[in-house]
């Protein structure tokens, strides 16, 4: 096993390290009865101290299917930490059980913290508004799937993007790819923090900023929706003054390019009308799926897994 080896964000995997995880994933999606006993006698640890559907049942579902157990919370309330444990505690102690722990907290830096005390590897399923490198898998091989890679893509990003951890990931990590253009679509209140806008202007990485998504949609060949985070929000007027600035309905998939692809790492609230998911472009249930299949690679990955021969 491979302590040193931790998910925290997108930029603790090289280019040729995720490479290697979106194929890997690419091979179990073709064959995953395959891969049905890769990690028997493993133990996957998730810690969610925030909710979670496909996060936590993705991780769970990929040990499974990798033949391997699972045991966790997704109540923090249920553990120690409702005697006062520190998470450094919970993670020392929870790496004496498990071979791999998933931790989500509402806290930014949260994984990183246990990443030091854990004795086994640690995988960051969302810390805050900080990042979200599990759902950026999840994109890439979505991307790979629909697009056939990344190269020469404008990807239009919409909606919160101010607290929207996995726009953060998926950004970041695009942007270390050649020939990817963005355009961020979102009120001024939730634009893009400065921690991204940055990072892309000392790589030179070609970027706009718009509020209009009907004007923009023509441009794009990835939509990438977000919903509005409520739960980051200090007063509830404003989320509910920018709730639902943004729908995508199907008028406005009528003005964009009959390739485009809608992604949304989910859930939704309001921001796609229910509409849009019998347009062929839409993607975001066939990500969901995604995201089991690259959890199984990366899991593999991290415990250091031989790929079972032919
Ligand atoms: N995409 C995502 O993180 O979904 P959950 O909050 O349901 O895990």
């Amino acid at each position: 096993m491979l302590k040193d080896r931790n998910l925290i964000a997108p930029s603790d995997f090289s280019l040729e390290e995720l490479d290697e995880v979106l194929s890997l994933a690419e091979r179990i999606v073709q064959d995953p009865s395959a891969y049905a006993e890769a990690c028997k006698g493993k133990i996957l640890a998730s810690l969610f101290y925030e909710p979670s559907t496909r996060t936590k049942f993705s991780f769970d579902a990929a040990m499974l299917r990798l033949g391997g157990s699972t045991l966790g919370f997704s109540d923090p309330n249920t553990s120690s930490t409702a005697k006062g444990e520190t998470v450094a505690d919970s993670a020392r102690t929870v790496s004496q059980y498990a071979d791999v722990i998933v931790v989500r907290h509402p806290k930014e830096g949260t994984a990183k913290l246990m990443s030091r005390y854990a004795e086994c590897p640690v995988i960051n399923a969302g810390d805050g508004g900080h990042h979200h490198p599990t759902q950026t898998l999840t994109d890439l091989l979505t991307m790979r799937h629909y697009k056939g890679g990344f190269d020469g893509l404008t990807v239009g990003v919409c909606g919160d993007l101010k607290f929207g951890r996995t726009i953060h990931s998926l950004v970041t990590c695009l942007a270390r790819y050649q020939n990817v253009r963005f355009l961020f679509i979102s009120p001024e209140e939730l634009s893009m923090p400065a921690f991204v806008i940055e990072e892309l202007r000392a790589k030179g990485v070609p970027f706009a900023e718009t509020d209009d998504l009907e004007a923009s949609i023509s441009q794009l060949d990835v939509l990438y929706m977000s919903r509005v985070q409520r739960e980051r929000f200090i007063s509830e007027e404003e989320y509910l003054r920018l709730k639902d600035y943004f729908i995508l309905t199907a008028d406005k998939m009528a003005l964009a390019k009959p390739d485009m692809i809608v992604m949304h790492p989910l859930p939704r609230v309001n921001e796609i009308a229910t509409e849009v998911d019998k347009d062929p472009r839409a993607a975001y249930f066939a990500q969901v799926k995604f995201g089991m299949y690259v959890r199984m690679a990366l899991i593999m990955k991290l415990l250091g897994i031989e790929e079972p021969q032919a």
